[in-house]
């Protein structure tokens, strides 16, 4: 049959509150390790990257219950060696690695999903490099979170919190949109203006030149969606994919016209 992390004889356990750089050691409970990963939707696509693995639980639960790759990075060696054991000993072979290392001084941009349990300091400094990051990763921290860049998720079951982010794609600038001609026997060209503080956005937008309201959006990774009002009656929704200076993807509106766009970034 085979082991589960519950398994571990206690003896073997590193010592629970060991000081190290930047966090001292306290494992996340198992029951938040498996709802973190739930809530990223770990799966055998990913690479989760834990970022001071500790005793190396978050890796080894992604590798062995949600079939990912996975790399725990983590400074004090002997958690290290402990880690490498529990990964052998559970017969995960190629897919955990651990590497003894700073994770300021080692690189993880590769990741998919990166897990962290470290103070609100520390992820503050760590937020432009995981911003940085493919639109679409995932975050999951334990508890802390990363100042005024608001979870996109949370779950807050047995007293202890676990927070979600999916890194956003840039979205700002001045993007045009033209439509066929449909009812109103004229092309329609929308003009927007967005202004973007992490996944939030704001904006105008004008539609051939008449001012309208942008009266939802919503962005998440690479993912956005606009909607739009130009009366009280009708409306207009894009939904798609961004890409660089691309915004790609289908339209629909209050007259039943739909099909698809391509939206173009034009200006900052
Ligand atoms: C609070 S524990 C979390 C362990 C594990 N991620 C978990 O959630 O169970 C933080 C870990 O980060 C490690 N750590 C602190 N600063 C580090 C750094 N700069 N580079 C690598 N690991 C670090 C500590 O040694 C500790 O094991």
């Amino acid at each position: 049959m085979a082991q589960t992390l519950q398994d571990v004889p206690s003896e073997l356990k590193p010592l629970y509150g060991t000081a190290s750089k930047d966090s001292g050691y306290i494992p996340t409970p198992a029951t938040l390790v498996e709802r973190m990963l739930v809530m990223a939707r770990v799966g055998p696509n990913d690479l989760l990257v834990d970022l001071g693995s500790g005793d190396g639980r978050i890796p080894l639960l992604a590798a062995q219950r949600f079939g990912a790759r996975a790399l725990g990075i983590e400074l004090i060696p002997e958690l290290v060696a402990y880690s490498r054991r529990e990964a052998e000993r559970l017969g995960l072979g190629e897919r955990v690695r651990f590497v003894q290392g700073d994770i300021f001084a080692t690189d993880f941009s590769q990741a998919t999903v990166v897990a962290l349990y470290l103070p609100p300091s520390v992820n503050l400094r760590l937020r432009p490099l995981i911003l940085a990051m493919k639109p679409g990763t995932r975050v999951v921290s334990h508890n802390f979170g990363f100042g005024d860049w608001k979870p996109d998720h949370g779950d807050a079951s047995d007293d202890a919190y676990g927070w979600l982010w999916i890194v956003p794609a840039a979205a700002a600038g001045r993007w045009q949109i033209e439509l066929p001609a449909q009812s109103e026997l004229v092309a329609r060209r929308f003009e927007f203006q967005l202004r973007q503080r992490f996944q939030q956005l704001q904006g105008e937008v004008r539609i051939n030149v008449q001012p309208a309201q942008l009266f939802s959006s919503e962005l998440r990774g690479d993912q956005l969606s606009l909607s739009v009002m130009d009366s009280a009656t009708h409306w207009t929704d894009f939904k798609g994919q961004l890409n660089g200076d691309r915004f790609e993807g289908e339209y629909r509106d209050a007259s039943g016209a739909q099909g698809k766009f391509v939206a173009r970034r034009v200006g900052p």
